[in-house]
């Protein structure tokens, strides 16, 4: 563990935010956890003190350290106490004027030479840095759902990034138990320029009636081990967020190859998101699971 780096800001409680937050307490940072919504905030603390309690459940953790990571945490109430932190992480909603005032005003409060990290999963690192005064200091750390769960971290380098800042968030991702491969700044960097024609490719399948939505799932499942078929990770991620991102494929690199299939579109446009709206491809409970 880099002895620079003890306290963590973690901005964004939404369901990437908190993973994070929960596997950087768990690996024994210290963690500021912000959001504007204060009701979020709560809810992502409390989900994480039922996540531990799971582990304890299965005696993969003791008792007594699950009450250690959770004094490890801190909510923060405004982006204020992100002065003490030694390295922030931003996880909040995939909106690049969201993101560019957020690094603005964390650039504005942050001591000199703190590293500004995202965790977008399509938006340009180099354009967020530019809305700061350290553009060598910013860089993608974009983490995989379910954090607490999957082991890469991708790693983005802006066109400004410092091989430092590089080299201090690589460390940082292994101290958090992490598996960080480096991507340049192109739209979609390695994981959604692969994934997203892969799930959009499917949806095709389906819309042109190559087959039926179990049997696609089934192939990629069963005739290539993915844990999910595609239709169901696409419920997974959010339709709309697959959506975004395959516009920003599309309209970054001028490919029709990326172009949207007509049906996601009209899914999103019905507001048929997936697993976070009850219903996409598949249906599912109010908890999630698939009903
Ligand atoms: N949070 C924490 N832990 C979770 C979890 C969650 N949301 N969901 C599952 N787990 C844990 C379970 O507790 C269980 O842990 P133990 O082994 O310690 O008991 C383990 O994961 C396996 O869970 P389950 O047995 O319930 O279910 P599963 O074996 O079907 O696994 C899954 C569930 C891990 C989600 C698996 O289906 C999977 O890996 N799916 C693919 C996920 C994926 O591709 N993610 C990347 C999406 S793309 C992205 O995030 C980036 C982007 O930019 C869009």
């Amino acid at each position: 563990m880099n002895p620079a780096l003890r306290t963590i800001g973690v901005v964004g409680a939404g369901q990437m935010g908190r993973g994070i937050a929960q596997v950087a307490a768990q690996s024994g940072f210290a963690v500021l956890l912000h959001d504007e919504n204060r009701g979020a905030l709560d809810a992502a603390l409390a989900h994480i003190g039922d996540q531990l309690e799971r582990q304890v459940q299965k005696g993969k953790l003791a008792p007594a350290a699950r009450s250690e990571i959770l004094a490890r945490l801190r909510p923060a109430a405004d982006a204020g106490a992100f002065a003490s932190a030694d390295f922030v992480i931003e996880a909040v909603s995939e909106s690049r004027p969201l993101k560019a005032r957020l690094f603005e005003s964390l650039d504005a409060t942050c001591r000199p030479g703190v590293i500004l990290a995202s965790n977008t999963s399509s938006i340009s690192i180099t354009r967020l840095a530019s809305a700061t005064r350290r553009p060598s200091l910013v860089i993608g750390m974009h983490f995989m759902n379910p954090v607490p769960v999957m082991d890469l971290v991708e790693i983005v380098a802006g066109q400004s990034t410092s091989n430092e800042t590089i080299e201090t968030t690589r460390g940082l991702a292994k101290s958090l138990g992490k598996t960080p491969v480096l991507a340049q700044d192109y739209p979609g960097f390695i994981s959604n320029r692969v994934l997203m024609p892969m799930i959009n490719e499917a949806i095709f399948a389906l819309y042109e009636g190559v087959g039926g939505r179990d049997d696609i799932d089934t192939v990629m499942r069963l005739g290539m081990r993915h844990p999910m078929g595609p239709l169901a990770l696409a419920d997974f991620i959010g339709l709309d967020t697959c959506l975004a991102i395959l516009e920003i494929l599309h309209s970054g690199f001028g490919d029709p190859k990326y172009r949207p299939c007509p049906l996601l579109r009209r899914m999103v446009d019905a507001g048929l998101l997936g697993r976070k709206s009850g219903r996409g491809f598949y249906d599912y409970d109010a908890g999630g699971a698939p009903a």
